[in-house]
């Protein structure tokens, strides 16, 4: 191996910069060249690649977003493109690619590796969805930016007595509204893996104010079938009836923009030495993640294959906690 690049493709999430520092910085130490790709396989595709030096990613740990620039290319998801892809890499005389992003990205990692190129991908997503890593970059600071503001509802709910919605990103996968709402001492969730039925949902505010509680407040997953819309027009359309008004707030990509904790520095930090090791060691076609405390890599045919399950568990736990 002597010369790879590394692209952040699909959704931007923080940490993306320090992972993005510590391939260029690891492979550097190796005494190999490194190429950024601006705007992911987009950028790919129109052969924006430069050179980075140490000093390039001087700077950028403590940055949110990706200084590489993201994007979601749709040519890239045909055959042809990915065939122009390997050409563009293949001409740049880039030995492998290292690809930070989530589900979309890793897909497409996925399908340069059938194509012969090497790849390795690190497991960087806000939605915390992809298989092969038990977390994700991105998913702490995004779940610390979705509790601020349910704090900050909180206080507000408590002095008024009103019932709050807030919800959060996270795709199709519970995982954010899960973690946000025991975390927040939500009242109640709604997540996508299960159904729900919005008579509960009233049923369980109305019940915290009976057991004596000031405010009432559930977290929503954008990807259920009770979303934040689905949810408020159920509740005004049946507001004389349930008694009581759902105020609406939409977290959105506020959660995506925010500067990297501590937690996402580090874990984007040695995900991305680790990208490097694997490399070096002479394997491709896996996606680093982070299982059981350690640096894993697992194949990314499986990766695509699997849907990480949400922890049923702690659903429960959200029950009984929100006694
Ligand atoms: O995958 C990250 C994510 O923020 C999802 O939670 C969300 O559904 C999606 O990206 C939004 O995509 P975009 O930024 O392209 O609107």
């Amino acid at each position: 191996m002597k010369h790879i690049a590394v692209l952040t493709s699909g959704g931007d999430a923080p940490g993306m910069n320090a992972a993005i520092r510590s391939v260029v910085r690891t492979g550097l130490d190796l005494g190999w060249r490194i190429s950024g790709i601006h705007h992911g396989f987009a950028g790919l595709l129109a052969g924006d690649i430069v050179s980075l030096r140490a000093r390039d990613v001087s700077g950028i740990i403590q940055g949110g977003g990706t200084f590489l620039g993201s994007a979601r290319s749709l040519e890239f998801k045909t055959e042809t493109g990915q065939r122009q892809a390997v050409e563009i890499l293949r001409e740049h005389q880039i030995d492998a690619l290292v690809i930070i992003g989530g589900n979309g990205s890793q897909t497409g990692a996925y399908a340069l590796y059938n194509l012969g190129f090497p790849v390795v991908g690190v497991a960087s997503t806000i939605d915390n969805d992809l298989y092969g890593s038990e977390i994700t970059i991105g998913v702490d600071t995004a779940l610390n930016i979705a509790l601020e503001a349910i704090d900050r509802l909180k206080v507000t709910a408590t002095s008024h007595h009103r019932a709050f919605l807030v919800e959060v990103m996270g795709r199709d996968c519970g995982y954010l509204a899960l973690n946000a709402a025991i975390a927040g001492g939500a009242e109640a969730v709604v997540v996508p893996e299960f159904e729900v039925d919005p008579e509960q949902i009233a049923a369980d505010l109305r019940s915290a104010y009976e057991r004596g509680k000031a405010h009432a407040l559930v977290v929503v997953a954008e990807g259920a079938r009770y979303n934040a819309e689905g949810l408020a027009s159920y509740f005004k359309e049946h507001r004389q009836r349930l008694g009581f008004d759902l105020r609406v707030t939409t977290l959105g990509h506020v959660q995506r923009g925010g500067a990297p904790g501590a937690f996402d520095r580090l874990l984007a930090t040695r995900l991305g030495a680790a990208a490097v090791d694997r490399l070096r060691r002479g394997e491709h076609g896996i996606l680093v993640g982070l299982l059981k405390g350690e640096m894993a890599a697992t194949p990314l045919a499986e990766v695509v294959a699997n849907k990480k399950p949400l922890d049923q568990r702690l659903l429960d736990l959200l029950g009984v906690l929100a006694k």
